[in-house]
């Protein structure tokens, strides 16, 4: 398959982390004979400093003539702590949502065997825990209405939402679900909202074409305790922008870091391809930010494009290094691979170089690559 990755890095540890994926996509294409041709863009505080937008116009052309975008992070501090400033990176990652059609984020969430004792919660809890999780990515408090008097000490942020725009997520989940376990969970918030209400009615009837899915439905204050404490009873959960975004960084916890939560964003046309974890500022360049959540994000890029063995082979990679604890600092803190390292176990174990077992903790330090 010839594909045509648009790849754009942004701030943080993005770069870092990318270029692992960026490996991963390239050993697998010499592995399994494709062409993976790789152009990258600025977006975000990196192009705010070089352009003075977000998302520069040669971002958004590229991004519309690619087969697929490949995202790593947006966000600086030196916006974050200033509420006055006009031009946010931020805005580059909704511009592209929007110019894009993206209207879901999926992740999955599914705790690698090797990572059951990294995660703050009990083992006998999350084992076995396997959900997707469908956020809303095109509506919603994030993009209507937002309005400050002029002194500055009311605002409101409008909270819309279409049938339309429900109807079609909802069938992507239901038909996710049927190749599932069959459960639906709609989490919301109907007692308060009439968003809420809004998807509830269209969600149940959207469920009556799916006859064999089962439908349950979830506010979301008990859903974030139930996610927590009973994850393995979901299949599918579907909600809305702004409760996903809270429920994905909190699923992340049963994954045992949020350096392993890949997630991808779908449209009509287009598709991109993210970590969850942020910038991380603090880890920026030092290589030790988990490269793991971004070279899983390529493994859903080749998933969407149908190479289940190329996809596959990218997990096994990620579950290799788990298991001989080729991992990053967050995952064992007396770990001396650093996020490159770690990059190059998954490209050579993708490659079937057989040197993998040099990969020993003792001969490794953070900062020196093993590949010679
Ligand atoms: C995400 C992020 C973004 C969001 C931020 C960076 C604006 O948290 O992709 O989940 O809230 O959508
Ligand atoms: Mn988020």
């Amino acid at each position: 398959m010839n594909l045509k990755i648009a790849v754009l890095a942004g701030d943080g540890i993005g770069p870092e982390v990318v270029l692992q994926a960026m490996k991963a996509l390239k050993a697998t294409a010499v592995m399994f004979d494709h062409e993976f041709i790789f152009e990258e863009a600025l977006v975000g505080a990196a192009a705010i400093e070089k352009t003075g937008k977000p998302l520069p116009e040669q971002t958004l052309n590229l991004c519309l003539n690619t087969d697929a975008v490949l995202f790593g992070a947006i966000g600086d501090l030196k916006y974050d702590n200033d509420p006055e400033a006009k031009i946010r990176p931020e805005q580059g990652l909704f511009q592209l949502r929007k110019a894009l059609g993206l209207f879901v984020n999926n992740k999955p969430i599914k705790p690698y065997d090797g990572l059951l004792e990294s995660s703050p919660l009990k083992k006998e809890i999350i084992e076995g825990t396997d959900f997707l999780i469908y956020r809303e990515l095109s509506g919603g408090i994030y993009f209507d209405e937002k309005t400050i008097n002029d002194e500055g000490t009311i605002a409101t942020d409008l909270c819309k939402y279409t049938e339309e725009q429900i109807l079609k997520i909802a069938h992507l989940a239901f038909q996710a679900a049927q190749k599932r376990r069959k459960i639906v969970s709609l989490i919301d918030k109907a007692n308060v909202l009439e968003t809420s209400r809004l998807w509830r009615k269209v969600v149940t009837t959207v469920s009556k074409d799916y006859p064999d899915v089962e439908l349950n439905y979830l506010y979301v204050d008990n859903a974030a305790k139930q996610i927590i404490a009973k994850p393995k009873q979901f299949d599918v959960v579907l909600t809305e922008n702004l409760f996903g975004d809270i429920l994905s960084d909190m699923s992340s916890i049963i994954t045992g870091s949020i350096g392993m939560l890949a997630s991808s964003s779908i449209g009509d046309t287009h598709a991109l391809f993210e970590p969850v974890h942020g910038t991380f500022p603090q880890a920026k360049g030092k290589n030790i930010a988990n490269p793991f959540a971004s070279i899983l994000s390529a493994g859903l890029l080749l998933e969407y494009f149908g190479l289940h063995k190329e996809a596959k082979k990218i997990h096994d990679a990620v579950e290799k290094a788990i298991a001989l604890k080729v991992v990053t600092m967050d995952l064992n803190p007396e770990s001396k691979f650093g996020t490159n390292e770690v990059g190059d176990f998954i490209s050579n174990f993708i490659l079937d170089k057989d040197d993998l077992l040099y990969f020993n903790n003792d001969n490794v330090s953070i900062g020196q690559s093993t590949i010679v």
